[in-house]
């Protein structure tokens, strides 16, 4: 791709060149040359914008769920990947003999959790164990407490204790806890640890004190501190980072490991719910997805399952939007199909899935709902048909998802595919199909260059006003490409987004929701970049990206206002890209403007119609150093927002947008002015 070049302003170019010729014209005509216009017609409200219109794409990629926001420190705690003891190595010092051995259940019992470990000692010397790597590494931060659990049954001799040690990267002990007095029946012991020092990649010890034999499984380091403080609660400064963006809805669990590579790697909800002990382990199609981001050790635990899903959407706000298989298999590997006569199986997952979030306790789903600890409903609205699917094959299984789901759930929405592209042959083919079986919202995905997102601003202002509306449900600008590992969350890209959202706004009578996506990606285990959002074990920060979603989202207003730039409807002209709306909730006009050019624009503003004026407006101004800053770890809050008052005098103002910013000005305008 090349480097993105800003256009220049036409009319700057003009003046250079005029006062390069050296005719001088009168200072007025001079500012007028320069001077563009925005009108915003407070008085002339259109449509409502949705609730949902700005909301969250999360997908367990780039270890978006274990190792990352849900907050299990120890890996492979069960023994369950297909090399057991992957993340695990013995340890042994001092003189300490011993040995390991892994188990299998499977012949006593078809338990999803069926490995355990032995952990046999003849020598203690100065401690026998093993030792977990983490996911790249423990966190752990000093004064913090975190719950040691593990489940274990004495086998043989007089094992006293079972330690666990936290080191440090540099072997220093950060904290230990320890548990006893086991018995030849399983049964599971806690303690608490509370940490000396802060290590992002830190690992633990598992050491036996005494000698004889002990089995041991779901071996587990889990902070106290969760978002909401919840026992397998998740990862408190990710929630706050999400919360704080006001998302309309939280789509689950992704994105293709909805689809797996093979149908067998699917997802399926029904082996996500219940004690974390009991949901069985899958791998993760992502682990060896791309040949240059390998990640073997990348597994679904399902710690954070369907339950956690509607929790997080419920605490932070959000619509519930689960995604289910549709008995297809990603089509970008396997696209293995379930044959239409096997499809009945996958139509119930859906309709049992309507019961577990809305049923009644004493319905068999909903009951299990109440187990957890949730007899309210969640409440469910809606529910997707399969991911990026295309194709007749999808259209087949589509149908029948509609016919069975609107027959016994006809409040429930549901959410048709549109393929993997903006605007290729499979797209118009299944927009064609999805209006003809009349699906409530289309799923559009546009993996795309900055520059196709400031060109496409106005992509929503034709799009028909009946029939399915648009979910644009996965999107980012790729800085490389699509996929590429050199991809970067930088302001360019960001500030793209955010001339594109300006024509989602204007069309929010016919988009309903939208997406960045993926949103999350740990620094150290990603597959997949851009992401919204990017942690270590212990920080976090939002992206510009991020920063460009937040501001849309928390200033989105409750009607849309049309708005005149340089007294045409046409959104995008000469660098400047603008929507308004009206909040009711604070009686403000909210207008906001992108300037994609290198240089000031100096604007008029004018809000035609509006009647009480507030004197204090704010401005929130998001711009960056130059198009290639990022935020980081170090550096989280570079590219922000920042506020500042506004003084207005009267309903006609003049207002100069930085260069490469996006800026929102909110003016209070007294009720009910927008109102028909
Ligand atoms: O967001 C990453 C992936 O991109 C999603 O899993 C998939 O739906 C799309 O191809």
């Amino acid at each position: 791709m090349k480097a993105f070049r800003p256009r220049q302003n036409f009319s700057a170019r003009i003046v250079a060149l005029l006062c390069a010729l050296g005719l001088v014209f009168g200072q007025a005509q001079f500012v007028f040359a320069q001077t563009r216009t925005i009108s915003v017609q407070v008085d002339r409200p259109g449509g409502a914008i949705p609730r949902t219109l700005f909301g969250l794409f999360f997908e367990d990629i780039n270890f978006g769920a274990d190792g990352g926001l849900y907050p299990e420190r120890v890996k492979n705690r069960s023994f369950e990947f297909p090399n057991p003891m992957m993340g695990w190595k013995q340890v042994e010092r001092g003189g300490a003999k011993g040995g390991l051995q892994v188990y299998d259940l499977t012949t006593e019992s078809d338990a999803p959790n069926s490995h355990y470990l032995r952990i046999k000692v003849e020598t203690p010397g100065e401690g026998f164990g093993v030792s977990n790597e983490g996911f790249r590494g423990v966190g752990v931060e000093q004064g913090a407490e975190y719950i040691f659990s593990v489940t274990a049954r004495r086998v043989d001799g007089a094992p006293s204790a079972l330690r666990l040690e936290v080191e440090d990267a540099n072997g220093k002990q950060i904290g230990t806890a320890k548990v006893s007095g086991f018995t030849s029946d399983w049964k599971k012991y806690t303690a608490t640890l509370r940490a000396t020092g802060t290590d992002a990649k830190a690992h633990v010890n598992l050491i036996m004190d005494g000698s004889g034999a002990l089995d041991v499984d779901m071996v587990s380091l889990f902070p106290k501190e969760t978002w909401g403080n919840r026992p397998n609660g998740l990862r408190a400064d990710l929630v706050k980072l999400l919360k704080e963006m006001k998302p309309g809805f939280l789509r689950f669990p992704g994105g293709c490991i909805v689809e797996g590579r093979y149908l067998e790697q699917r997802y399926q909800w029904k082996t996500t719910i219940g004690d974390p002990e009991d949901r069985r382990l899958i791998v993760n199609r992502w682990n060896t997805e791309f040949n240059w981001r390998l990640t073997p050790d990348y597994y679904q635990s399902f710690g954070l399952g369907y339950y956690e899903y509607f929790q997080l959407a419920e605490d932070i706000g959000a619509e519930p939007l689960p995604i289910m298989n549709c008995g297809m298999a990603c089509q970008f590997n396997s696209a293995e199909l379930a044959p239409m006569e096997d499809l009945d199986h996958y139509i119930q997952d859906a309709l049992d899935l309507i019961e577990f979030a809305n049923g009644p306790v004493t319905s068999e789903w909903g009951k299990k709902r109440a187990a957890m600890g949730h007899p309210a409903p969640f409440n469910l609205k809606m529910i997707g048909v399969g991911n990026e699917q295309w194709g007749p094959q999808y259209v087949e299984r589509y149908r029948e998802f509609a016919k069975a789901l609107k027959a016994k759930h006809p409040e429930i929405s549901l959410v048709g595919a549109a393929g993997p592209s903006p605007d290729d042959e499979r797209f118009h083919y299944l927009w064609g199909k999805m209006r003809e079986m009349n699906a409530d919202l289309v799923d559009e995905h546009f993996y795309m260059a900055p520059k196709w997102f400031r060109d496409n601003v106005g992509r929503y202002d034709n799009y028909p006003r009946t029939g399915p509306k648009v979910f644009a449900g996965e999107y980012a600008a790729q800085s490389v490409g699509i996929a590429s590992p050199d991809n970067r969350n930088n302001w360019e890209t960001a500030m793209s987004e955010a001339a594109f959202i300006t024509g989602i706004e204007r069309n929010a009578d016919v988009v309903r929701m939208s997406s960045y996506a993926p949103l999350f990606g740990h620094v150290e285990a990603w597959q997949w970049t851009p992401n919204m959002i990017w942690f270590d074990n212990l920080r976090s920060y939002g992206t510009p990206n991020y920063y460009v979603q937040k501001t849309f989202s928390v200033h989105k207003g409750t009607q849309i206002l049309p708005v005149m730039l340089d007294g045409s409807e046409k959104n995008g002209q000469n660098d400047l890209f603008t929507s308004a709306s009206f909040d009711a909730g604070t009686n403000e006009v909210v207008l906001k403007v992108v300037n994609t050019a290198p240089s000031e624009s100096q604007v008029r503003i004018t809000l035609a119609g509006a009647k009480r004026l507030g004197k204090q407006g704010k401005v929130f101004v998001l711009t960056a150093p130059d198009l290639k800053a990022e935020n980081s770890l170090d550096a989280p809050t570079k590219v922000s927002p920042v506020e500042k008052p506004l003084a207005v005098t009267s309903g006609e103002f003049a207002y100069t947008f930085l260069p490469n910013s996006l800026t929102v000005i909110r003016v209070g305008v007294g009720a009910n002015q927008a109102k028909r």
